[in-house]
């Protein structure tokens, strides 16, 4: 069993019966969603889930478990995903797979939100592996990069996979990705990404995770907030 598999079904153990739960996006995700979809078949666990993305809906679909639209829900149980970046406060870096909307939604409105992640993952500050992802409207991304160079920051409009054109949301905004050339720590850059008119949303996850779990070299370390 690889890290990712391990920190995920670490994760899964804290599902109980009834509660909903918000499935994240990429790899560590989709181990937390193959071992919860076993969890419901094998031992009869009762979850209703809400998907993070198209991708992790049909990872979902494909197991069996059971789904809800994000806009018949008030609130979630529990919200399980990777990320990218997290710092000592638990700030994080999350949107290589760029569905900001949903999983910062998902991450507000849960009682908890548990991250998974492997030790390479941690960071001393935000984008410090990697640039900072933006979701903007796709009329204003020129003047959401000029604002954003303005404020010290290299903006790249990003390529789709194919690198044959722009890389669109499943709600259809362009991404920018950003390097700043000062050091901003996590509350600065999530003031400051806040502020720009025409991000729909961005990658800086601020004071938002409720645990991180932290594997490295087949064991798991939990991190709780406090
Ligand atoms: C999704 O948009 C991302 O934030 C992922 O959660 C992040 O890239 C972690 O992905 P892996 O679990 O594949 O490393």
């Amino acid at each position: 069993m690889n890290d990712k598999e391990l920190v995920a079904i670490q994760a899964a153990r804290h599902v109980k019966d009834d509660m909903t739960v918000g499935l994240g996006t990429g790899s560590t995700a989709n181990y937390f969603i193959k071992e919860l979809a076993r969890r419901h078949r094998e031992e009869g666990l009762r979850i209703t889930a809400a998907s993070s993305s198209v991708a992790s809906a049909l990872q979902a679909t494909e197991q069996g478990l059971p789904l809800v639209a994000l806009e018949h829900l008030g609130r979630i149980d529990l919200y399980v995903d990777g990320a990218d970046e997290v710092t000592p406060r638990m700030a994080l870096l999350k949107g290589r797979g760029y569905d900001l909307v949903r999983e910062k939604l998902l991450a507000r409105n849960s009682d908890m939100f548990i991250v998974l992640i492997d030790k390479s993952k941690l960071v001393s500050r935000l984008g410090e592996k990697f640039p900072i992802p933006a979701e903007v409207m796709p009329f204003a991304w020129q003047m959401v990069k000029a604002s954003l160079e303005g404020l010290g920051a290299s903006v790249s409009l990003r390529q789709n996979a194919a690198k044959d054109g722009w890389a669109i949301t499943s709600h259809g905004s362009l991404v920018l990705d950003l390097e700043f050339k000062q050091h901003l720590d996590s509350s600065e850059l999530n003031q400051l990404l806040n502020n720009v008119p025409g991000i729909v949303e961005h990658g800086v996850f601020n004071d938002l995770a409720s645990a991180v779990f932290v594997a490295d070299n087949g064991k798991v370390e939990e991190i709780w907030k406090n």
